[in-house]
């Protein structure tokens, strides 16, 4: 059993806790910055047995094996007077933030990971993007997400520029919607068919992958069907080209956000 020490207990913290305590991590005891006052609270509420809300971020610090850092990258110089030993695996979920600036913050800890879960954590869904490979963090988030492990650090900053198209992809699920409710369709009938829609295309995609092929789109349209005409329009428009520019745009704003910290 091991202690989890989490500094910043924010949305995304929340996430991967609510997801690690429905898997084998559920073994291990949390140990909670007592920031986030409201998550916080509730965290220990709903996991009393193995979740306490430190007086502190030193104590939280100090009881740990593994500390997960979940503050916004603005606020890392919080982390530099905190107690962390050479024993500590470092945990770091700040986007943006290199493992080289993380180190100076966490002496004399030196292992230090960093990691770019999502949302879709508290389910056990989704990608869980991580480098350097550490068999223990490997371990402890296996059952909570996919692990997705670059071997440089460069290629996480790139693959993350993609988690940018998850609002964009809830705005586009929420046109389809619109769409049906302006030909009279309910609420109640729309969004779940949009959302189970996607949901059922995302594991098609998923077994593809785990099946070793790829996706090639025409395989899921009929010659003349709605598939084709749809791809065919958006194909027309430019609009698959716009998704690439957007993602160029992405990290353009990405690097000047860098240049600005
Ligand atoms: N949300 C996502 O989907 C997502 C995805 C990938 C990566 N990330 C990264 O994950 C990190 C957290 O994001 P988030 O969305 O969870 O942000 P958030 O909800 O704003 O959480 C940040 C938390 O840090 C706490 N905090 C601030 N200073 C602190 C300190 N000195 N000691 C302890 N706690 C402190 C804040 O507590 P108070 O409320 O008390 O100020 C707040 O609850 C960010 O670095 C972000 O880049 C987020």
């Amino acid at each position: 059993m091991a202690h989890l020490g989490f500094v910043g207990t924010g949305t995304l913290a929340d996430a991967v806790i609510r997801g690690l305590q429905t898997t084998a991590a559920a073994e291990h005891t949390y140990h909670l910055s007592p920031r986030s006052e409201g998550r916080s609270k509730a965290l220990a509420a709903d996991f009393p047995q193995n979740t306490v809300r430190e007086e502190s971020n030193e104590a939280v610090v100090e009881k740990s094996d593994i500390v997960l850092i979940g503050v916004l990258p603005k606020q890392i110089s919080d982390l530099g007077r905190l107690p962390f030993r050479a024993d500590q695996i470092i945990v770091s979920f700040l986007a943006g933030v290199p493992v080289d600036v993380l180190l100076q913050q966490v002496a004399p800890a030196t292992r230090v990971v960093r990691m770019i879960p999502l949302p879709g954590v508290e389910f056990c869904k989704g990608p869980i993007l991580m480098t350097p490979s550490d068999a223990s963090v490997e371990e402890l988030f296996g059952g909570v997400g996919e692990l997705v492990i670059p071997a440089r650090e460069s290629d996480l900053d790139t693959i993350s520029m993609a988690t940018g198209l998850m609002s964009a992809t809830f705005q586009l699920q929420n046109t389809v919607i619109d769409w049906m409710k302006s030909r009279n369709i309910a609420d109640g009938v729309a969004t779940p068919f949009v959302r189970s829609l996607y949901s059922g295309l995302a594991e098609l995609a998923l077994a593809a992958e785990r099946q070793g092929h790829g996706l090639p789109p025409q395989n899921y349209e009929t010659p003349g069907g709605l598939n084709e005409t749809v791809r065919a329009y958006f194909n027309r428009t430019g609009w698959f080209d716009e998704m690439t520019k957007a993602l160029d745009v992405v990290e353009a704003h990405r690097r000047t956000l860098m240049k600005k910290s």
